[in-house]
């Protein structure tokens, strides 16, 4: 038995108005390891009817949860924390199994993800409000903040952990309850989280867990968007399916915070200094395989460094190691599925018909690591002679490519980075400091790392502009997404006339 079965419920249950039960259809569906596509569990699909008591029940155990202290809400969240990371080898064993990423990356997303519930468990007791200096006598102009209700949160497979607990984190510490619909291929990670959390303490209500499948996850999607119940809905994917979720959330004009797709532009300046540019490249790229939103996406490299940069990426490459995220020094694991494989196989091919030349990878490998179509792996791949007008520079690849786009002059490669419709994060490598500050303004991103590959924690807020999404997560504004505020006027306060 691994050590990661303990934390999981009984094969086939799910978690609903605080009992483990199965699907009311009785259905389930398979879950894979995507390193060799054997079955690791079966879970239940759930559908609309599931829904449907997963929404009555947060809203039923929403009024006592909203009218608790705020440090008592924050207490139980603490537990919740704690439980994480003292389970954190498991869990972290577990994301390997079913998400494919290296396990040491898996034990940063652990971490990570409780990282938000601590800081929001903290956020909790600042929800203030405020008094205006009225405009007239007698009367006085309050602020308070209320949590939203009842909300949905849509999350993704490649974070199948910190994208639950930074949306949950904030929406509970805020007063709401909550209904979770996690990815189909990474239902895992999520019901071993709700466990916690039942360890942990929150009453029964107000955290519900919806697995599907890929064939339900529209109606289960749709119903927790269109439900009137339903007063916000947190959603990390992609920005078509963010688009249906907004359509959907504004007939009953719910509340919506989008994290969408990205298409990072990564900038190599002239002066950049090589060690710190090389360093980020590949912490922003072939993190978990180059399967983030905010992964660099496109990597400009001023032309009198591009030989000198991509015979240095390619050199690092050659001791690159994929495999197992289990085993030793592995680097790289498998992409999630097969569609994902064949959109990387399919963008590297067009790309090459339209002029690229590929410098290193572009295979497909199967986990004994040979070529093979029906692989999991996508070899680290290294193409040279792209151009933004290509087809691979205006996708956002979710895949472990690196696309050379040379550049001369700052204002060329400023506008080239902006004429895409995403605007999630952007990375750039120079050392003047006046260009510091103006390609950071000029950048349309909701996130600017400079001389550097990693910019997310909880303290900063994380989101994008443009077709990137709306709303921040993590952050102190990340707990403004989930209040609403209350403006109350009290008047009569004149002194009486008698
Ligand atoms: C994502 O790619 O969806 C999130 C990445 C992050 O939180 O760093």
């Amino acid at each position: 038995m691994s050590h990661f079965e303990a934390l999981l419920p009984s094969s086939g249950q799910s978690y609903l108005d605080g009992s483990w039960r199965p699907a009311i259809s009785g259905k389930t569906y398979q879950v894979f390891n995507p390193w060799n596509r054997e079955q690791i569990a079966l879970v239940p699909k759930m559908g609309q009817d599931d829904v449907h008591v997963a929404v009555r029940a947060a809203h039923q155990a929403w009024p006592a949860w909203r009218d608790r202290l705020a440090a008592d809400r924050a207490l139980i969240l603490m537990r919740w924390h704690d439980l994480i990371l003292e389970h954190r080898a498991e869990l972290a064993e577990l994301m390997v199994v079913e998400q494919g990423k290296p396990l040491a990356e898996a034990r940063g997303e652990i971490s990570y993800g409780a990282s938000f519930i601590k800081w929001f468990a903290e956020e909790a007791t600042r929800a203030n409000g405020a008094i205006l200096p009225s405009f007239g006598h007698g009367r006085q102009l309050m602020v308070t903040k209320q949590p939203v209700g009842v909300v949905g949160a849509i999350t993704p497979w490649n974070f199948p952990n910190a994208m639950i607990t930074r949306k949950c984190a904030p929406a509970l510490a805020a007063g709401c309850t909550i209904v979770i619909k996690p990815a189909e291929d990474t239902p895992l990670s999520a019901l071993a989280l709700v466990r916690l959390a039942e360890q942990a303490g929150f009453p029964p209500g107000v955290i519900n867990l919806i697995t599907t499948d890929r064939e339900g996850a529209a109606e289960v999607g749709e119903t927790l968007c269109l439900h009137p119940i339903v007063r916000k809905v947190g959603f990390t994917g992609s920005t078509e399916i963010g688009k249906r979720v907004m359509a959907h959330a504004a007939s009953t004009v719910k509340r919506v915070s989008l994290e969408l797709g990205g298409n990072a532009p990564f900038i190599i300046f002239d002066d950049a200094r090589q060690d710190l540019a090389i360093k980020g490249l590949f912490m922003s790229k072939f993190r978990n395989a180059g399967q983030t939103c905010i992964c660099a996406n496109r990597i400009f490299v001023h032309r009198s460094r591009l030989a000198a940069f991509s015979e240095l990426i390619c050199a690092r490459l050659k001791s690159f190691k994929l495999g197992f995220g289990m085993d030793k020094g592995v680097n790289m694991g498998p992409l999630i599925n097969k569609r994902a494989i064949q959109r990387a196989q399919l963008l590297v091919k067009r790309a090459i018909e339209e002029g690229a030349q590929v410098l290193a990878g572009g295979r497909t490998l199967n986990q004994n690591l040979e070529d093979d179509e029906a692989g999991m792996f996508f070899e680290p791949t290294v193409l040279t002679e792209v151009s933004q007008e290509m087809e691979i520079a205006q996708s956002e690849l979710f895949a472990p490519i690196v696309t050379l786009i040379p550049f001369d002059e700052e204002s060329e490669v400023v506008e080239m980075a902006n004429r895409t419709p995403y605007g999630l994060a952007a990375y750039f490598f120079t050392e003047d400091y006046r260009r510091i500050w103006r390609v950071s303004s000029a950048l349309e991103y909701g996130m600017v790392a400079v001389n550097d590959g990693a910019l997310s924690n909880r303290i900063a807020p994380f989101g994008g502009v443009k077709e990137s999404g709306i709303g921040r997560e993590g952050s102190s504004w990340g707990l403004d997404e989930f209040l609403e505020m209350k403006y109350i006027m009290l008047g009569g306060l004149e002194a009486s006339g008698n």
